[in-house]
């Protein structure tokens, strides 16, 4: 007979229309699924973003972000101990600077003992193992909330670039990893890799922002890292607008040919299809950022019960590994690690 239809084979109206495909065969129990599942999502996969504040013993909620906080150094350290437990690979730090130390140039991102740089020490320090990615992007230290240095309502390109150059190889002489730039100014990457080299880090990676998107996603880490407030005009003068896919690629082609060793694409979930482009077009690890908006509205609808955020959580993460992408940076990482042991 046809599988579950009492019909001897051949004789009902569906085998006639399937010819006897039949896609079901494949799922009708829990260890064909297994067998069939083309993709996965591992520990891994994931980057931990944090994020960092001044001080010692401390953590601070944020409002947006239910289930986030901003970290002390020693607290941060105490935190890069448990992922490192839990197997996460790397966290990629982005520092709350004091209003005090934020200036028309960001000037505080070229000092060797700020937030960022004193973190990728400590951490390094005692949890030598895992990756520490950091951005070099102008936004904590500038008291516009801008990425680069503003002059008469314009960022200057050039200027910034040289700048963030500089901060690169500071950041890697604190022992940074991954450089990663989120800033989108023209020829960063190309920038960034000659002052790494000529400075002697040709073992310090580069994971570029390369396609990031002018997107209302980024509200709740402005928050986060305190630039909410600040920000003057929007960032449409350098981030690529959501509209553009041929943009997109043409950004990252050049990214590749300046040296990047990585891309990612951010936001992520509504962008899905950017990394499916850059994956089959550049054959480069490919990343993901499941930006801070993705992560609160899926953390608003589960508080409500309006959605079973555990399933999302995963669901949202393992389809960043269909579309492409080797890992993705996600606030989730510690309680998805977390989830992943437990199976
Ligand atoms: C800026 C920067 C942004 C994020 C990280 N670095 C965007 C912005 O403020 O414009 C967003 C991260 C997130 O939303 O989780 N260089």
């Amino acid at each position: 007979t046809s599988p579950g239809t009492g019909h001897p084979a051949g004789t009902n109206m569906v085998d006639e229309i399937t010819g006897h495909r039949r896609m079901r065969r494949n799922r009708k129990a829990d260890w064909t699924r297994r067998l069939v599942q083309e993709n996965r999502l591992t520990v891994d996969d994931l980057i931990w973003p944090i994020f960092l504040i001044s001080g010692e013993n401390r953590r601070e909620s944020i409002d947006a972000m239910p289930g986030v906080e901003r970290l002390t150094v020693d607290m941060a350290v105490e935190e890069a101990k448990r992922a490192a437990d839990l197997g996460i690979p790397a966290l990629a730090t982005f520092p709350n600077i004091s209003m005090d130390r934020r200036d028309e140039t960001g000037s505080h991102s070229l000092a060797s003992d700020n937030l960022i740089n004193e973190a990728t020490r400590a951490i390094k320090k005692a949890v030598p193992h895992i990756g520490i990615i950091t951005d070099v992007a102008l936004d904590p230290f500038t008291s516009h909330g801008h990425d680069g240095i503003l002059k008469d309502g314009q960022i200057l390109n050039d200027d910034t670039v040289s700048q963030i150059a500089q901060a690169a190889v500071i950041q890697a002489d604190a022992g940074s990893d991954i450089i990663a730039p989120s800033d989108m100014m023209d020829g960063r990457i190309g920038a960034i890799r000659r002052a790494l080299d000529e400075a002697g880090h040709q073992n310090v990676g580069i994971m570029s922002y390369a396609t990031k998107f002018a997107s209302a996603y980024y509200g709740p880490y402005r928050e986060a890292i305190g630039t909410g407030g600040l920000l003057k005009g929007d960032k449409r003068t350098y981030y690529i607008d959501p509209a553009n896919s041929d943009e997109a690629v043409r950004e990252a082609a050049l990214d590749v040919e300046e040296g990047a060793d990585m891309l990612m694409v951010k936001p992520g979930q509504p962008y899905l299809d950017i990394i499916a482009r850059l994956k089959d077009t550049f054959a480069m690890p490919t990343f993901a950022y499941q930006v801070s908006g993705e992560y609160s509205m899926i953390r608003a609808a589960a508080a409500n019960g309006w959605i079973d955020g555990e399933k999302v959580m995963l669901e949202s993460l393992l389809a960043f590994k269909r579309a492409g992408c080797d890992g993705i940076l996600t606030y989730f990482a510690p309680e998805v690690a977390t989830l992943l042991a437990r199976r």
